[in-house]
């Protein structure tokens, strides 16, 4: 879709649709719009539409004047109107005009700007919200918007606040597409290409496979790859923005969960393909950093591997060695994300990072805990916590606070091991924060679990049903807020 910044009035825009956002109660700044075209909107507020939240109504708009239609976009009373009402309302604008088969559209911003609000955060919902996925259908909708026309007094800085919407949303839609991609294609053999494919200036990759993770002692990390046929990719990508230690971020890579033997039920196994939506937030993460040229130090690490249950899968009750000298009670194969993401944190370690930050889709408890509404989020250093809540408040990707109890320990004590990966039901989100904690150690670290958030299984205004791309919003903006 292309943009276009125009400061010309309403009446004079020649477009297919001209969206005007509208809140509860009355158009009053539309009435210099053009008497007959205000006095068609009034009469339609009193009747039909009465510009709630995410309510749209189109119209045709009055002779003598350039737009062919009206689309009126509710954001809801005035007081209440937020950065989230507008992505919203451009989301469910912008996939509303697509399906009416609109193809040059206008964007009028004098309610958003009376708001003191930027049209931004509109056109990056539009962007979210245009998201498909047909890339197994053989027949393709067609329909797309081609152009929008933003009614706004053209500024540098409104620009480059376009280009970093523009980037950033693209990097979700990226991320989107990984995870939406069954496992038979998306392999781990192919998630270690797609990283290679974002190589460009300041962005180096590296993939070790199962022989370098064997050298290494991933006895972790390997013991979840050993019920496959597909090798393990463990993906390492560095970015270098700026000087001085990095900040690690480690994705859960897993591109099928079967369970391994303690297998999953067949009920909506075939969902698990979306067990490396971690990975894949990072590499989007990676993308954004690179192109947007932030200055932070960044190092990205995705284990990737099936999880199956073949011949020589591990089996409850195996003992293995992490990297970092640690033995580890496999209790439940299932529980195979805090294996990967151990010898993860291990290879972390040797970068002597100033922060980690894992995204895994961890439990299924998450999801329990905290339906599909908010990432929960642990760690063991205050000011990056509260750092990761100040951007999940700026991006609306709502994250909320578990504890990491001393008491926890209890949980994942093995009777024959250092630790052991479950310690079954009762409090199973907070005891695989602790197991993770076990192996952050003093390093600054946070974990969160996207289990319930990276996969929408019904739409919402600017996320279509399926894969979400969570976290790359919130991260990249905590990027940006690092220095
Ligand atoms: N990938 C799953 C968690 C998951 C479940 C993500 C549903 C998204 C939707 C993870 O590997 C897993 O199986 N976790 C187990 C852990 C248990 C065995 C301690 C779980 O949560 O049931
Ligand atoms: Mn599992
Ligand atoms: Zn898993």
């Amino acid at each position: 879709m292309d943009f276009y910044i125009n400061n010309i009035r309403e009446k004079d825009c020649a477009c297919d649709a001209l969206i005007l956002p509208v809140t509860e109660g009355g158009p009053g700044l539309y009435d210099g719009l053009e008497t007959s075209a205000s006095r068609l909107i009034k009469k339609v507020l009193s009747k039909e539409f009465r510009g709630k939240k995410n309510e749209v109504f189109l119209i045709p708009s009055p002779e003598n004047s350039k737009p062919q239609r009206i689309l009126l976009a509710g954001l809801g009373k005035s007081g209440e109107v937020s950065a989230e009402t507008l992505r919203q309302a451009g989301g469910k604008s912008a996939s509303y005009l697509r399906d009416m088969g609109m193809k040059r559209v206008a964007l009028s911003t004098s309610v958003i700007a009376s708001l003191k609000l930027s049209p931004s955060h509109f056109i990056e919902g539009a962007l979210l919200g245009l998201y498909t996925y047909n890339r197994y259908k053989e027949e393709k909708n067609g329909r797309a918007i081609s152009s929008m026309r933003i009614l706004s007094k053209p500024s540098k800085e409104f620009s480059k606040e376009l280009d970093r919407i523009k980037t950033v949303t693209a990097a979700v839609c990226f991320v989107r597409d990984l995870v939406n991609t069954p496992a038979n294609d998306m392999t781990p053999t192919h998630l270690a290409k797609i990283a290679l494919s974002l190589k460009q200036k300041n962005l180096t990759i590296r993939i070790l496979d199962k022989k370098d993770s064997q050298r290494l002692g991933m006895g972790s990390y390997l013991s979840v790859a050993k019920g496959s046929d597909e090798p393990p990719k463990f993906i390492v990508i560095e970015y270098r923005g700026a000087k001085g230690a990095p900040l690690v971020l480690i994705g859960k890579s897993i591109t099928f969960d079967s369970g391994g033997l303690s297998l999953k039920p067949a009920e909506g196994m075939e969902k698990m393909k979306y067990d490396m939506a971690g990975g894949a937030a990072v590499l989007g993460v990676l993308k954004a950093v690179a192109a947007l040229r932030l200055p932070v130090n960044l190092v990205g690490i995705l284990p990737a591997t099936e999880n199956l249950p073949g011949g020589s899968a591990s089996k409850p009750g195996d003992v293995v060695k992490a990297l970092n000298g640690m033995t580890v009670e496999v209790v439940n194969t299932d529980a195979e994300g805090r294996m990967v993401l151990a010898d993860a944190i291990g290879y972390a370690k040797r970068y002597k990072p100033r922060a980690i930050v894992d995204i895994a889709t961890l439990t299924g408890a998450c999801s329990i805990a905290l339906g599909n509404e908010a990432i929960a989020v642990m760690g063991n250093d205050r000011g990056l916590i509260d750092m990761v809540k100040r951007s999940a408040d700026n991006t609306d990707e709502r994250v909320w606070e578990m504890p990491l109890f001393e008491e926890y320990k209890e949980y994942v004590k093995s009777d024959i091991a250092d630790i052991k990966n479950t310690g079954g039901k009762t409090g199973s989100l907070v005891a695989s924060g602790y197991f993770l904690k076990e192996f952050a150690g003093e390093v600054p670290w946070v974990h969160l679990d996207i289990a319930g958030t990276a996969w929408a299984e019904k739409e919402k205004p600017y996320t279509p049903k399926g894969a979400t791309g969570v976290g790359v919003r919130l991260l990249s903006h905590v990027m940006r807020e690092l220095k």
